[in-house]
């Protein structure tokens, strides 16, 4: 298969690590069609508009948008020389992955597969899943090349980020491990081979290691505040012109689509014996009822008006998947408070404006850092900011 010339289906096309993927493709010159059961969304695509925020994701569409092919239809990929799959990979209601969704989009995709044709695994894998894939298809006749290359974008900052990251690729024969050589060497200037459990590792392994270190910073945040102490204080004459420090995170709601369920799955994978991953599970989780506990050492919030401002997992970000604001939430209620919650970003009619949270709250709670809440003048609302937004 030649560059450029290969022909790119993206299965889960319109997802959060799917529409950068085949945006960046496209602009590259490779025919893309990208294919999404959720119809709302391919519709939405199709009009121009993205179905959730991207950074430079409107521009670049309105430039490719005509040039992609979009489909509901699994069928449409018959037409590709490379699948790639970017469906979500969930744990379980016991924090274990949900092998069977990925084996169901692979009986879904399986009747319009050919011989030639290569699976590129882009969603983040249990270790040892792609090479069951390789050998379930093998099983059924099916002579495709199958390969795992992780995506490990930040949400939200796919374009940006993506002709910058270094790619690991991996795959089950040397045939298709040039084929994607080719295809990642056209979007990023570095490949890096590895074998497919190997490359499976190296992204649970990236992300269980983001988790860890939000932990760490947590758990120090709860030492500091615990004593009274103003843990930034602390935070910026520990990092101050000391190099060994710099990668010290700040304190926050580590939440998300990804972190916590990669970091379970890195446990399950190792027979539960992930103590560290376990103790920032539990120390990641239970921030909100942390806050919560403090603020009522000193207040009865029973009745109170009590604003969160952010709702969202992150900062500047629309997305509100596993997002502990909503926990956060949620704790306030149980303790008889009428929580007011806001969010720039997200639209839900059962949100208010920043300035309502203002003017009705006498305590806030800062659940998400947006940007937009930097400048906020309070007039003496009790504020709870366990970002360092106002530190
Ligand atoms: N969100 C991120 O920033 C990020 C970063 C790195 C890796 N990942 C990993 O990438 C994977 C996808 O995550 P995401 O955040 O993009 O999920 P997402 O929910 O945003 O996107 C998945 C898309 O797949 C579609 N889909 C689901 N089943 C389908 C099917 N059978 N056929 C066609 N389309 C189908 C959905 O409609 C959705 O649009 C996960 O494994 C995740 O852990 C995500």
């Amino acid at each position: 298969m030649e560059n450029k010339s290969t022909r790119i289906a993206v299965i889960g096309g319109s997802g959060h690590v799917g529409l950068p993927l085949s945006l960046v493709f496209s602009k590259k010159g490779f025919p893309v069609t990208l294919i999404d059961s959720d119809a709302a969304k391919i519709e939405m695509l199709k009009k121009g508009e993205l179905p959730f925020l991207e950074e430079g994701g409107t521009e670049l569409l309105k430039e490719v948008k005509d040039k992609i092919t979009y489909s509901t239809e699994h069928s449409k990929l018959s037409e590709s020389d490379v699948v790639i799959l970017t469906v979500g990979t969930p744990v379980d209601e016991h924090l274990n992955p949900r092998i069977t969704p990925v084996f169901q989009v692979i009986d879904q995709i399986k009747p319009y597969l050919r011989n030639d044709q290569v699976i590129v695994l882009r969603s983040t894998l249990f270790p040892g899943l792609s090479e069951k894939i390789y050998s379930s298809l093998q099983t059924n006749g099916l002579n495709v090349g199958v390969s795992f290359c992780p995506e490990r974008i930040a949400q939200g900052k796919g374009l940006v980020e993506l002709p910058n990251i270094p790619q690991i690729i991996s795959a089950s024969d040397e045939r298709t491990l040039k084929i994607v050589h080719s295809l990642f060497s056209a979007i990023t200037p570095h490949i890096i081979e590895l074998s497919m459990t190997e490359a499976e590792l190296a992204k649970l392994f990236s992300n269980a290691w983001r988790y860890i270190k939000f932990a760490v910073a947590n758990q120090f945040y709860m030492v500091a505040v615990e004593r009274g102490l103003d843990f930034y204080k602390i935070r910026e004459a520990m990092m101050f012109n000391y190099e060994r420090a710099s990668d010290f995170p700040m304190a926050g709601f580590a939440a998300g689509p990804c972190l916590f369920k990669d970091t379970m799955q890195l446990a399950s994978f190792n027979r539960q014996n992930f103590a560290l991953g376990h103790a920032s599970m539990l120390i990641n989780e239970t921030l909100p009822d942390f806050l919560v506990h403090q603020v009522k050492i000193a207040h009865s919030l029973e009745g109170k008006k009590i604003g969160i401002l952010g709702m969202a997992f992150k900062a500047n970000n629309d997305d509100m998947r596993e997002s502990l604001a909503y926990k956060l939430r949620k704790l306030l209620q149980y303790e008889g408070a009428n929580v007011i919650c806001s969010d720039p970003y997200i639209e839900d009619p059962a949100f208010a404006k920043i300035e309502t949270v203002l003017s009705l709250c006498e305590m806030i709670f800062i659940g998400c850092p947006h940007s937009e809440y930097r400048d906020l003048k309070f007039t003496g609302q009790k504020v709870i900011d366990c970002w360092g937004l106002y530190s």
